[in-house]
């Protein structure tokens, strides 16, 4: 069944200069770029996105990195895309979850600074595609 997720590349993986490497590995797991942006996102857009951890006690320092520089925000598209991009990025936590081999567990240390962003659900892929694609099809 072909799917669509949302994909963000954050500013650690912009400013770290691994965008290549990230949608290397995307394409070589066979999965399809159906749209890709470099962006700074709006404080609007990045509460919309994580509207669902509002109440977290993290919330205000990822509004902020995410906020903070050029991101890049993708749709991803193939065959379970949702579970296979979580797949390839690897636990939220880079060090405790995410294991060698996942983008994460490959490059990161900071659960906050993890590199990458990927839909959890249809339901949130949906959502965070009009989010952040309004145009799209
Ligand atoms: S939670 O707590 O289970 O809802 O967390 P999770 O769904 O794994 O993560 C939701 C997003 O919040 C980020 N996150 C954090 N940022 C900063 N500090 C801490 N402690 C923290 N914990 C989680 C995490 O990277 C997720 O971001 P996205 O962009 O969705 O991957």
């Amino acid at each position: 069944m072909t799917e669509r997720t949302l994909v963000l590349i954050k500013p650690d993986g912009v400013a770290r200069a691994v965008v290549g490497e990230i949608i290397s590995r995307i394409e070589r797991k066979g999965l399809s770029l159906v749209a890709l942006q470099l962006t700074t996102v709006s404080d609007e857009v990045a509460r919309g996105h994580y509207a669902e951890h509002a109440e977290k006690p993290f919330f205000p320092s990822l509004l902020e990195f995410i906020t903070s520089g050029p991101l890049v925000a993708a749709v991803v598209e193939g065959p379970r895309a949702i579970a296979a991009f979580r797949q390839l990025a690897g636990g939220t936590d880079p060090v405790e979850k995410a294991v060698p081999g996942t983008i994460r567990g490959d490059f990161a240390l900071e659960t906050q600074n993890n590199l990458v962003h990927g839909s959890d659900s249809p339901e949130s892929a949906e959502r965070e595609i009009a989010l952040w694609f309004p145009g799209l099809s």
